[in-house]
């Protein structure tokens, strides 16, 4: 091992002139770290395993890293995602070759949060419409009776999912005075019980939900779970949101069901198909509020996304096991742990950033 830690971020985190992608990205407290070294490198997709060779960990953006793109020399330690998606990682070669991957919860969670409830208020206040009619005129606002909003007060939020984001939806709606339920196979209950959400059959989220929120992974369990069935069972009067995944939602069953104003509307940030057909009817729907898979994108988000990854790189270099870890079971793997106990042996343990 080499006397400081290498840290390369792929080439995408800068422009084709050289300026930063993501300038809320702050590189300085890697750039400060005692023992740390960091370099652009001049990768393209799939990153080649040969630029990483001198590196001890990889901040990745959205160049794919593929089994092409893991070093032969055994030195690399930590992929860090730049965001909470993986699939452009073969998180199994990664595993093989006693890599950890990382993903950063922690800086997505109140973003992502903060647009659910974002649709929710713009849905249930009509405000896409009051715009509309304002800009109208006097026909406008002779027409705003017929536009009534829903109030919040007693009606119910449920939540399909109750993990990282869709616990901090149901801490922000505290105040609202709202009843919680969510449907989640794999929810922590005393978690559930602590933020006041009961825990209901995945049918009787549909049935119970007056606004009705997505926040699960898409996996092939969760693959079209929103579907033409399920989404009959819901009240004419209730609004669709999904920040999680397009696919987890049968879009063409959520087209037809708005189409016939079978429930009241729809929040997407995202959808089946990214970008969308320009001829796709769900663009021509005005019960649907629509976000080009970026409603969470603040200056914010960036930062939060940014420090997560470079605790998370801190953090390997210090020998600790990151938060954030998707392969857990390279924790057990012997060239990981001996990586990780010469790394804290050289750099101290020490204390997590945050
Ligand atoms: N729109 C965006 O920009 C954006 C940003 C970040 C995350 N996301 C997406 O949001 C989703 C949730 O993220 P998270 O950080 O809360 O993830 P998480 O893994 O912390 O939570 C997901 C929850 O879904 C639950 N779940 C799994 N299968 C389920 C099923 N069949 N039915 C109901 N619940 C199920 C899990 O048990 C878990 O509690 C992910 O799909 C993620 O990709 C979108």
């Amino acid at each position: 091992m080499t006397e400081t830690f290498r840290v390369a971020l792929s080439g995408d985190f800068k422009r084709a002139d050289g300026t930063p992608t993501y300038p809320d990205f702050d590189l300085e407290p890697l750039r400060l770290a005692p023992g740390v070294e960091m370099a652009f490198i001049d990768s393209e997709s799939p990153i080649r395993g040969e630029l990483l060779e001198d590196f001890d960990a990889l901040i990745l953006l959205a160049h794919r890293f593929g089994k092409e793109s893991i070093p032969q020399n055994g030195r690399l330690a930590v992929v860090a995602r730049f965001g909470v998606g993986y699939d452009t990682v073969d998180v199994d070669a990664c595993s093989e070759a006693g890599i950890a991957v990382v993903i950063t919860p922690d800086g997505v969670r109140r973003p992502v949060a903060a647009s659910i409830l974002t649709f929710m208020l713009a849905l249930t206040g009509k405000l896409m419409t009051k715009d509309r009619l304002t800009r109208e005129g006097a026909a406008g606002f002779a027409k705003r009776s017929a536009h009534m909003g829903v109030g919040l007060i007693g009606r119910t939020f449920g939540s399909l999912g109750i993990g990282n984001i869709g616990s901090e939806v149901f801490r922000l709606l505290k105040p609202f005075d709202m009843a919680l339920i969510a449907h989640d196979p794999y929810a922590d209950r005393n978690a559930a019980a602590e933020l006041g959400v009961e825990l209901v059959e995945l049918d009787d989220l549909f049935r119970r939900a007056d606004v009705l929120s997505v926040s699960c992974p898409l996996s092939k369990e969760t693959h079209h779970i929103v579907n033409a069935k399920r989404l009959a069972l819901m009240k004419p009067t209730a609004y669709l949101i999904n920040t999680a995944r397009g696919p987890i939602v049968d879009q063409r069953a959520l087209t037809e069901v708005l189409q016939a104003g079978r429930i009241a509307g729809a929040g997407l940030d995202v959808l089946e198909k990214e970008p969308p057909d320009p001829n796709d009817p769900i663009l021509k729907l005005d019960n649907v509020i629509l976000a080009p898979h970026a409603l969470c994108w603040t200056d914010q988000c960036f930062a939060g996304i940014g420090a997560a990854d470079v605790t998370a790189v801190l953090d390997i270099q210090h020998g600790r096991i990151p938060r954030g870890l998707v392969n857990r079971t390279v924790v057990d793997d012997a060239r990981f742990k001996e990586r990780l106990q010469e790394f804290g042996r050289r750099f101290g343990s020490g204390d997590r950033m945050d």
